[in-house]
């Protein structure tokens, strides 16, 4: 089947290259003509562990421009477009015009939406343009999109004559939940405000045991775990959620219902617990620091999370400004992202950050930091996503462990 997919970013750029790997041949556009130059001299623009591979693989079945043209013969479009919050509402902007565009180069097609957009869009976009629109929205994570989009929990897939979007997803074998457009456009917010709700939980939780002699959230997070009701995903205490999703659709979804004239209390104190979280941390590590006198600070991970070189709504970052704003001397090393930032320089490795620095940070949680506990340090480390053995510092604290 030919495809179409606008928005090559990561989204758009995992599904086509899935889809590529399942023998569909694609045609690829985006605005942006630098990301499709990098494509069709096989770079890949951004970093998605085996999305080259993928890529690389499935070279000869996938077309890539900026000119909406090459859509021409394809049955079924995907939007994957930003949709950015704007002043706490959702701005479709982009996912419109995208699909303008499609319906004028192509009126014999379906337009499926893969970004997350508010109830009524999809529909409201169908009478704009007059196309069939299937919502399908997506729940990848970064750093493991291509197994996400391989073999999802489940497929959602809304709106009517869905039957393509359901043959081009066969291969998953994933439970399908077919509804309406609007339905599925809210499994989408619902599922991400819900996996938010939980972070902040276990967050309060963690302040909760900083303050009990003998506690820690990493045990009370396990303990809970067990109980299949809860389970134990998304129950990782640390510096907050951030990335391209959970900060702007949580916002988004509060602002859409008190349109409507519902309070989501729940989320509204997510996103509260949320941005208290760096604050939090900068005090613990300030207090720390001007006991000891100390100046030279170096954090391990700037991108939102591990697996990722995504700075977007990056709390790591927004600790890093903190501290420099405090007046401390920081470098930084992540093993994804290499650009310098302000004031801030860029370690090429873990060993020289560490060396150079007077304490330690840890603001994402890659596997490869562990190798700071086989370093015999006394210096301060702060352990601000629990992925160490706090046994091996002399001078270790940890999210939500107590200490004197
Ligand atoms: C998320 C959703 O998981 C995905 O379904 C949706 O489609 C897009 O948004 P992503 O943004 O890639 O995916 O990141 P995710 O792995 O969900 O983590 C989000 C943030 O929460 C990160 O900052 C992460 O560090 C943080 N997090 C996650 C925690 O602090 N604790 C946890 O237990 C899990």
């Amino acid at each position: 089947m030919k495809i179409g997919v606008v928005g090559l970013g990561y989204v758009g750029l995992v599904t086509a290259s899935v889809l590529a790997d399942h023998k569909n041949e694609i045609a690829g556009v985006d605005i942006d003509n630098r990301r499709i130059e990098k494509l069709k001299a096989g770079t890949v623009p951004l970093f998605e562990p085996h999305l080259s591979d993928y890529l690389s693989r499935n070279g000869d079945l996938m077309t890539f421009s900026d000119n909406y043209q090459i859509l021409e013969n394809c049955r079924a479009v995907f939007v994957c477009t930003p949709s950015p919050t704007m002043n706490g509402r959702i701005d479709t902007r982009y996912v419109e015009e995208s699909c303008a565009n499609i319906a004028r180069v192509n009126d014999n097609c379906t337009i499926i939406i893969k970004s997350t957009v508010v109830p009524g869009t999809a529909k409201m976009i169908k009478r704009n343009t007059g196309m069939p629109i299937i919502s399908n929205p997506e729940f990848t994570r970064e750093g493991s999109a291509i197994s996400d989009t391989e073999k999802p929990d489940r497929v959602v897939i809304g709106g009517e004559n869905t039957e393509i979007a359901e043959k081009i997803w066969q291969f998953t074998r994933s439970p399908v939940v077919k509804t309406t457009n609007e339905n599925a456009e809210l499994i989408k917010y619902a599922s991400n405000a819900f996996l938010a709700t939980k972070i902040s939980f276990i967050n309060e939780i963690a302040n909760l045991c900083e303050r009990i002699p003998g506690a820690d959230v990493e045990t009370v997070s396990k303990g809970m775990g067990y109980d299949r009701r809860i389970a134990p995903y998304f129950l990782k205490a640390g510096l907050g959620y951030g990335g391209s999703c959970f900060p702007k659709d949580t916002e988004a979804l509060v602002t859409y219902a008190r349109e409507l004239g519902v309070s989501l209390l729940l989320v509204e104190a997510t996103i509260s617990v949320n941005a208290k979280r760096v604050r939090h941390a900068v005090e613990i590590i300030d207090l720390a620091m001007r006991k000891r006198s100390l100046l030279k600070v170096c954090v391990l991970g700037i991108a939102f999370k591990n697996n990722t070189d995504d700075l977007r709504e990056s709390r790591a970052l927004d600790l890093v400004r903190e501290l420099s704003r405090l007046g401390y001397e920081i470098r930084i090393y992540d093993p994804a992202f290499s650009g310098n930032l302000i004031n801030v320089e860029a370690c090429e490795s873990i060993e020289k950050c560490v060396e150079w620095a007077e304490a330690i940070v840890v603001a994402a949680e890659w596997n490869q930091f562990r190798l700071i506990e086989k370093m015999q340090l006394s210096k301060p480390v702060f352990d601000l996503r629990r992925i160490l053995d706090g046994a091996s510092f002399t001078d270790y604290w940890g999210t939500g462990i107590w200490k004197e």
